[in-house]
């Protein structure tokens, strides 16, 4: 059995901190994890791939302290940094083949590998490209390519959908989801959509903090009750954005707008109960 397990992990700076004695344990499956810009993200994801220490805390993998496997561990681990750097006058093919090699996989099936990653990604008709030809949205596709070459059992990517058209993203969704029956699988995320469909188990970050952990349906089970639909005067908007946690607005043709509001109590007399969506509970954890 897999278990990566987060143990009081914080990271500071200097005042600052960043994480905030996070507890987790992650099994198989694929997690979302979700949260406004600066939440504290990108630290997490890089502490549990072993290129930043935690202040205090500990991570474990299947008991043992990540830093003492050492290789053991970074032999399990693919990983797609936020920011990710590549080598741009290699070809996409040589880029991979010098990954394989830094990764230790064995020469021989070094080819088979490159060559279905790149089917997986989509990207088998540019592999003999150079990097720097290829559009944004490709670049991150080579990078999650990068991430499975060595067949990781635990598979870290931040922002993986960041740059990515929405054919891409129907594609890296049913990707991860043949990836994420047999590993664990942390995508990092601040945009809702790109997680709701992927994710089995969804953990919303705020300020270095996790303020929600659970399944889609825990979660949505949480602000049932609390969401509203009204229609209001665009003039009154702004005035109701400050009051309440509105999670979306439509201008309808007859000038006025549909809001949606979550809050404990009704925000106003004609306001509707509606069945709440992730969205919706993304809104009423950060806002809160
Ligand atoms: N090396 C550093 N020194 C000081 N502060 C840092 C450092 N790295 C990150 N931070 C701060 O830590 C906080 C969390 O940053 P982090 O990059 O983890 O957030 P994030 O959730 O990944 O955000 P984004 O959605 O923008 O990628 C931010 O306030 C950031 O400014
Ligand atoms: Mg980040």
């Amino acid at each position: 059995m897999l278990e990566l397990k987060l143990d009081r992990v914080s990271k500071h700076y200097k005042q600052k901190i960043v994480a905030d004695r996070l507890e987790y344990t992650f099994q198989k499956g694929i997690y979302g994890l979700l949260g406004e810009n600066g939440a504290g993200k990108t630290t997490l994801l890089r502490m549990i791939a072993g290129v930043l220490r935690p202040t205090t805390g500990e991570i474990l993998c299947n008991q043992c302290e990540i830093r003492k496997m050492g290789g053991a561990y970074r032999m399990k681990l693919g990983y797609l940094p936020q920011e990710f750097g590549y080598y741009p006058n290699f070809t996409v093919w040589r880029y991979l083949e010098y990954l394989a090699e830094l990764k230790a996989v064995p020469p021989e099936a070094a080819g088979e590998r490159i060559e279905k990653h790149l089917e997986q990604v989509g990207l088998s008709s540019v592999k003999t490209d150079k990097i720097k030809t290829l559009s944004g949205g490709m670049v991150r596709r080579l990078g999650i390519a990068q991430a499975l070459l060595n067949d990781p059992e635990i598979l870290i990517l931040d922002e993986p959908t960041s740059g990515l058209d929405p054919k891409e993203r129907i594609r890296f969704r049913n990707l991860l989801g043949a990836l994420g029956r047999e590993r664990i699988v942390l995508l990092s995320s601040h945009i809702v959509a790109d997680i709701e469909f992927i994710a089995d188990e969804i953990l919303i970050m705020k300020a270095g903090k996790f303020a929600g952990t659970g399944n889609q349906k825990e979660m949505l089970k949480a602000v049932e009750g609390k969401v509203w639909e009204c229609l209001v005067m665009p003039e009154n908007l702004e005035g109701l954005n400050q009051k309440f946690a509105v999670s979306s607005v439509k201008n309808l043709e007859e000038g006025s707008v549909q809001v949606r509001i979550v809050s404990e109590h009704k925000p106003m007399e004609h306001a509707k109960l509606v069945p709440p969506n992730l969205e919706d509970v993304y809104l009423g954890t950060v806002e809160k």
